[in-house]
């Protein structure tokens, strides 16, 4: 089994010589209390030996709607937001070409929704459809999340209007609770395919659940090199695992430990732009799951090396609040050989003949050992290329680093009690019924803030 590195050296430096072996106890009691589901908010752990149980006859349903939706349409649309779609986007940008958009003629596009409410946004999806072969997969756990509902409304209408509500049962695939909700009542009534979300597993860990699975399957990608990928990864951090060669523990003490010397943010680097949407599934995953109780690590994330020349600078020289983890990829897929030029107007003619991918990695290794002098630890996690059975890996390696870490912190990773504010305010501003008085109150505060 190759297993992804995790290399803290770069961090060491920075914590007391003592002061991961006092957390090793700890970290070890997180992670099997996350296996004997006696910590906070165990009735949401059914991720942790998830990738291992997927029977076979999921995989194939999911692989069979999947072809069916493919064969049918040049567009499918994921409506969903937050744990019901960063995770699909996240890896079907990993795996991606750049411009496939231009280029993939084999599979369907997929593309986004429901994960914000701008109206434009959604006037100009309308429009890119119109012409097209769509067909759309609609995901909320609960079933009634306002921007995933709203722009399910307008994409089941047109594609009702086009297709005919015959050709949307088709069209339309909806993966929701298995009993509860307006989604699941809207799906049984309409008759459209559905998939069930598990009871004990939450929106950010749903990634390998029909969640992430069906429309990473339609995209084109191999879900079971992903899932294989995950049970890997779950077998070296099991609890039986001890801390010492579990690097999903390890990189939780570790950052724990940063955090209480005062580093409040993580900034997750990558130096290949298809992570970029890797970066957003693991903000979510850590900041919701961490971010309560007036605790928690800020996650922040940078696409290098294009943020050198934004957010280098903060990093090198600002606030000494940071530190740093790096995604790693040992090679590219390509070779690219800088050419040589007669004229060397630029002064590169050092590198000619040197692939691009050495010029990148000598900007991660300079870069780790600018921002380590500038006071800023860093962390490695090295993947050997970015292909989807690696992606497998550090989706579980996130996630049960994760449960850990947020034991470690004290608090209940699985819930996100904070989300509910906005949703109360947002409501009462549009006149729900029921907010009537919250509503007045706000209208005045909005008025006496002008
Ligand atoms: O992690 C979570 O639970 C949340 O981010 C949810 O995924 C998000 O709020 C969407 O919820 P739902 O799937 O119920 O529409």
């Amino acid at each position: 089994m190759d297993i992804l590195r995790l290399d803290i050296s770069a961090a060491i430096p920075f914590v007391d010589p003592d002061a991961i072996e006092k957390c090793k106890t700890k970290a070890a009691i997180a992670n099997k209390s996350l296996y004997d589901k006696t910590g906070k908010g165990n009735d949401f752990l059914g991720w942790v030996t998830l990738p291992a149980n997927v029977n076979e006859s999921d995989i194939s349903e999911i692989e069979s709607v999947s072809q069916q939706l493919r064969e049918i349409s040049d567009i499918v649309i994921v409506i969903g937001i937050g744990g019901s779609y960063l995770g699909a986007k996240a890896v079907i940008e990993s795996l991606g070409s750049s411009f496939d958009i231009y280029t993939d003629t084999e599979n369907p596009k997929v593309i986004f929704a429901g994960h914000h409410l701008d109206e434009d946004y959604l006037s100009d999806l309308l429009n890119f459809i119109k012409t097209k072969r769509v067909s759309c997969i609609v995901i909320s756990k609960s079933g009634t999340t306002t921007e995933p509902a709203v722009t399910f409304r307008l994409v089941k209408q047109h594609i009702e209007t086009t297709f005919g509500k015959e050709g949307a049962k088709d069209r339309i695939v909806a993966i929701t609770d298995h009993s509860r909700g307006a989604l699941r009542k809207m799906s049984e009534q309409e008759g459209y395919k559905t998939f069930a979300i598990p009871d004990d597993v939450g929106g950010r860990f749903s990634v390998l659940t029909p969640v992430g699975l069906l429309p990473i399957s339609v995209a084109g990608f191999d879900i079971r090199i992903l899932l294989k990928g995950a049970t890997d990864l779950e077998k070296v951090s099991n609890k039986n695992v001890p801390v010492e060669k579990n690097i999903c523990a390890q990189y939780a003490i570790i950052r724990n430990i940063l955090y209480g010397k005062g580093k409040k943010i993580e900034i997750l680097a990558n130096y290949n732009p298809k992570l970029h949407y890797l970066t957003e599934w693991w903000k979510q995953l850590f900041g919701e799951s961490e971010g309560k109780e007036g605790k928690g690590i800020f996650p922040a994330g940078v696409d290098f090396t294009s943020d050198l020349h934004s957010m280098g600078q903060y990093i090198q020289d600002g606030e000494r609040i940071l530190f740093e983890t790096v995604i790693s990829i040992e090679k590219p897929y390509n070779e690219l050989f800088i050419p040589e030029d007669t004229e060397n107007l630029d002064q590169l003619n050092f590198l000619a003949g040197k692939r691009i991918g050495e010029v990148n990695k000598m900007a991660e290794l300079g870069t780790m050992l600018a921002h380590v002098d500038g006071g800023v630890p860093n962390i490695r996690i090295e993947i050997p290329e970015l292909d989807t059975y690696f992606i497998g890996q550090l989706i579980y390696f996130f996630e049960k680093a994760c449960g850990i870490s947020g034991y470690l912190l004290d608090v209940n990773p699985f819930d996100q009690p904070g989300v509910e504010a906005y949703k109360k305010n947002m409501f009462a501003l549009l006149g729900k019924a029921g907010f009537e008085s919250e509503g007045e109150q706000l209208r005045k505060r909005l008025v006496n803030n002008k």
